[in-house]
């Protein structure tokens, strides 16, 4: 039952159902726009995170409300309070996280990236944000609807904004590292120096040390030698823009894609590496991708795809397959893929 005031009418601030409501709201979105920013590495990145950051600061505006809701909820001897409790953790880390990497106070820790513990924690967090929508069910009354819940939403939206805002002319002025950082929000490293260019795989591809000799590629309804395919001179200046947060531009060297598949014909390109993981790619685009074999004047390493590797440009970092195998081309349209790989 909620609180009454003396003229026994509810006390507003007693009732959870407003603040829950919008923080599922906000978390969702949070959620969506940040994947929607590791989908493209071109301009709807930025307004997908404008997006992602206001909803971010507007959790943090809701703070004070929810900790007097989930002090309450704690007091209650209930079943999976823990669970809650951990999930306000995990969400609190990536919001962290999410900081230190934006901000650029913090953005490598070891082998890992501030990205990897904001994204990691917040994937953590999906099942215990349904179990505890699910566990801690609100109801919402119509007196909830009320024109006053919906300014203060609209203040809490617009004093994000503002933060949000406020923050990165903050960056600016002092400036911190993040004023450098790219639209994406991803940083400068390495480029045009494959020595000092970072390693990153997807998710859990180890790096194969493959023989010359041995590999083969099979594209075009052909067998090519590490030999053959050496002989092809294409060039693109591209800039593998990692969702671990940093982005390196090179110039990269090889075989254009369109002359790899001959006149083959079909709607997709897929294109496999040794370790298994593949990509699907509209067929149109095989003019503007290349499969590298240099970047810097420079053969490949094993770390960054010898003796093979894509070349995407305006692409995120996870279509650049590494260590191909295989290009075939055949009749699955090209969105027949997760739009993030699995593995
Ligand atoms: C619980 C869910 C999440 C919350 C509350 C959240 C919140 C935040 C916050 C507060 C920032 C710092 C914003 C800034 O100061 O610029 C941030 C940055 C960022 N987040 Fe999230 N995030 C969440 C999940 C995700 C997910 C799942 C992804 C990607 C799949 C993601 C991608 C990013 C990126 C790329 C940045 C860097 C933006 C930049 O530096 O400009 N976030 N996030
Ligand atoms: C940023 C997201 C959220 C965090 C970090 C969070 C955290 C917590 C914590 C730590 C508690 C206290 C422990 C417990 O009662 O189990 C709690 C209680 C509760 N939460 Fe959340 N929560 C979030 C979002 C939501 C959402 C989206 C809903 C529903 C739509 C919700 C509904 C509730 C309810 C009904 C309670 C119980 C309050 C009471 O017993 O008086 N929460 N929350």
């Amino acid at each position: 039952m909620g609180l009454r005031s003396a003229a026994g009418r509810p006390v507003a601030i007693a009732r959870g159902a407003p603040t829950n409501v919008a923080l599922l709201a906000l978390v969702a979105i949070a959620f969506v726009t940040g994947w929607l920013a590791f989908a493209f590495a071109t301009s709807p990145a930025r307004w997908s995170l404008i997006l992602h950051a206001t909803g971010g600061f507007a959790i943090l505006a809701l703070l004070p409300w929810k900790s007097m809701i989930a002090r309450r909820g704690v007091g209650r001897p209930r079943r999976g309070r823990w669970a809650s409790v951990l999930f306000g953790a995990l969400v609190l880390i990536s919001m962290a996280a999410g900081l230190l990497h934006s901000t650029g106070l913090l953005v490598y820790w070891g082998p890992l990236t501030a990205m990897d513990f904001h994204v990691g924690a917040a994937i953590a967090a999906v099942p215990l944000a349904i179990w505890h929508v699910v566990a801690r069910r609100v109801r919402i009354r119509p007196a909830d609807m009320s024109r006053r819940n919906f300014l203060r939403g609209s203040a809490v939206l617009a004093a994000a904004a503002a933060t949000y805002a406020g923050s990165e002319l903050v960056v600016r002025a002092i400036p911190t590292p993040g004023a450098a950082r790219r639209f994406t929000g991803s940083y400068e490293a390495g480029s045009f120096r494959p020595e000092l260019m970072p390693v990153s795989s997807w998710l859990f591809d180890a790096i194969p040390h493959l023989e010359p000799t041995a590999w083969v590629l099979k594209a075009g309804g052909r067998e090519w030698t590490s030999d053959q395919l050496a002989n092809f001179d294409d060039r693109v200046t591209a800039t593998l823009d990692c969702t671990g947060g940093f982005y390196s531009t090179q110039e990269w060297a090889g075989a254009r894609l369109d002359r790899l598949i001959g006149n083959a014909s079909g709607s997709s390109i897929r294109v496999t590496s040794a370790t298994g993981y593949d990509r699907r790619f509209p067929i149109e685009n095989a003019g503007s991708m290349v499969l590298a074999t240099r970047f810097g004047g420079r053969p490949l390493d094993a770390a960054h795809g010898y003796p093979a590797r894509l070349v995407v440009p305006d692409a995120r970092g996870f279509w650049w397959v590494k260590w191909v195998t295989a290009i075939e081309v055949d009749d699955l349209p090209p969105w027949w893929q997760s739009p993030f790989p699995l593995q």
